[in-house]
C-alpha cells in the first residue's frame, strides 16, 4: 500500500499553506516513501539537531535564514540541541569572535520559526518529557535513545532537516520506530558484573554499542538499585555513538520489554568493562575535563560540586548542562563551588559541538562513551577516559 494522505496533509503538501510547509511536506513524504510508510503520524514534540555553527557551517546558516525568510513556523513544542557555544560566557570560554558572531544568527535563524532555545541533548531533564507511547520527531543521537527506551515515546533517529520538516508540519511519516513491530530486540546482553559508576555504564555502551550496531539491545542483569536516569542517558549515549543504537531495553528498568524469537545473547563481565575502560584511555593527563555528555543532571553537578570542595581539581574543567539546569545549579550554589574550585558550569553547549580545537586544547578527559568517540575525529583531541576521581586529579 502507498503512502496516503489525508485531506489537510494534501493541502499542505499541495502548498496552501504556504513554501515552507509545502517544502516541509515534500520532505516528509519522500521519507515515508523511502521507509515504506502508509500514513502519516501526529508529533508532540520536534527536537532540533545541527544547532552548532561548527556542524551546520554558512550552507546551513543559509538555508535556515531562507527557511525563516520564507515565513516557516513550527506547529509543535519544538525546541534545540546544543550550539556551538554558551550565549552568556563566550568570551571567557575563548570562543572565536566570527564563530560567536554566526553562531547567534543560526539560534535567531531557529528562533524566527517559534522554536525554543533551549540548547540541550537532555530536553528530558528540563520538563520536555514526552509520555509512554507519545510520537515525536527527535533528532540527537542520545536524546532519541533516552526517549524511546527510558521513557517510552516513539522516535526515529531524525536528521536535522527532517526534524524541522516534522516540526513544521506536526507530523512524521509512520515507520520504524513508530510501529509495534519494529520495537523488538535481537540482542540480549547478560550483564554479569557490578556497574557503579557513570564511567563503567559509558564503557558498557561503548562496548555494547559496536556489537549491536543497528540492533536494540535487552540487558539483563541490571540491578535496579544501581541504575538512575544518569546512567541510562550514558548507556544510551555511548550505544548511540559506538553504534547506531535508538532503542534499548532493561529488564524490569525500561517500560518496554520485547524481544525477538531467534535473538543472539552476549555476556559481559567485569573483564569487558575494565578492557574498553582501557581502551578508551591515553593515560595522558588531560588539560581539561569535561562533564556533562549527554548534559548533566543537576544531581550530576551536585556531586561534582561535592568531589571539588573537598580537593581543587589539578586541571580546567567543565560541568556541561542546559541553561534551565544550570539556574538551578547557581541558586544552590553548587555553580559558586565549581568555579572556586577551577571549574567552570557551562550551558547551551557541548565539548564536542564547540571548537575546542580551536581554544588551545589537546587532551580532553570525560567520563562518557559517546565524548570518548568523538572527541578524536570532531575536536582533535586525546581523550582521558576514566572516573571523575581520576582524571580530574591525574
Ligand atoms: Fe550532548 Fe554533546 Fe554529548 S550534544 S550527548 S553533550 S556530544
Amino acid at each position: 500500500m502507498e503512502l496516503t494522505l489525508s485531506k489537510d496533509e494534501q493541502r499542505i503538501f499541495d502548498g496552501e499553506l504556504g513554501q515552507a510547509a509545502r517544502e516541509s511536506m515534500e520532505i516528509l513524504v519522500a521519507l515515508g516513501k523511502i521507509y515504506g510508510a502508509k500514513k502519516m503520524v501526529p508529533i508532540t514534540s520536534a527536537q532540533i539537531s545541527g544547532v552548532s555553527f561548527k556542524t551546520i557551517g554558512d550552507a546551513g546558516l543559509e538555508y535556515l535564514g531562507d527557511l525563516a525568510k520564507k515565513g516557516a513556523k513550527v506547529k509543535v513544542q519544538t525546541f534545540l540541541n546544543p550550539a556551538g557555544m554558551d550565549r552568556s560566557q563566550w568570551k571567557e570560554m575563548r570562543i572565536p569572535e566570527d564563530f560567536a558572531k554566526k553562531s547567534l544568527l543560526v539560534l535567531d535563524a531557529y528562533s524566527k520559526m517559534g522554536i525554543m532555545e533551549t540548547c540541550t541533548c537532555t530536553p528530558y531533564l528540563i520538563g520536555l518529557r514526552p509520555k509512554q507511547g507519545e510520537h515525536v520527531a527527535w533528532a540527537e543521537s542520545s536524546a532519541v535513545s533516552f526517549c524511546n527506551s527510558v521513557l517510552g515515546a516513539r522516535t526515529n533517529r531524525e536528521g536535522g532537516p527532517s526534524a524541522l520538516a516534522a516540526a513544521i508540519c506536526g507530523m512524521t511519516p509512520a515507520y520504524g520506530l513508530h510501529l509495534d513491530e519494529n520495537r523488538m530486540a535481537r540482542l540480549i546482553v547478560d550483564v554479569k558484573c557490578d556497574l557503579k559508576t557513570i564511567a563503567d555504564f559509558s564503557a558498557l555502551g561503548s562496548f555494547v554499542g559496536k556489537i549491536a550496531k543497528t540492533n536494540y539491545p535487552a540487558f539483563i542483569g541490571m540491578k535496579k538499585e544501581s541504575v538512575s536516569e544518569e546512567k541510562l542517558k550514558v548507556l544510551g549515549a555511548s550505544m548511540a555513538a559506538t553504534g547506531s543504537v535508538p532503542l534499548f531495553f532493561a529488564k524490569a528498568i525500561t517500560p518496554e520489554w520485547n524481544i525477538e524469537d531467534k535473538a543472539q545473547e552476549i555476556t559481559i563481565t567485569q573483564k569487558e568493562i575494565n578492557d574498553e575502560k582501557k581502551s578508551l584511555d591515553s593515560g595522558l593527563k588531560p588539560d581539561l575535563v569535561t562533564i556533562g555528555c549527554p548534559h548533566a543532571s543537576i544531581n550530576e553537578i551536585e556531586e561534582v560540586a561535592e568531589l571539588v570542595a573537598k580537593k581543587r581539581p589539578t586541571c580546567e574543567f567543565w560541568v556541561c548542562t542546559a541553561r534551565k539546569t544550570k539556574e538551578k545549579a547557581d541558586a544552590l550554589g553548587y555553580t559558586k563551588i565549581i568555579e572556586t574550585a577551577g571549574g567552570r558550569v557551562v550551558a547551551d553547549t557541548c565539548m564536542v559541538v564547540c571548537p575546542l580545537e580551536k581554544m588551545g586544547y589537546v587532551t580532553t578527559g570525560t567520563n562518557s562513551g559517546k565524548a570518548a568517540a568523538y572527541l578524536p575525529n570532531l575536536c582533535r583531541q586525546k581523550v582521558a577516559f576514566g572516573d571523575l576521581d581520576d582524571i580530574l586529579y591525574r
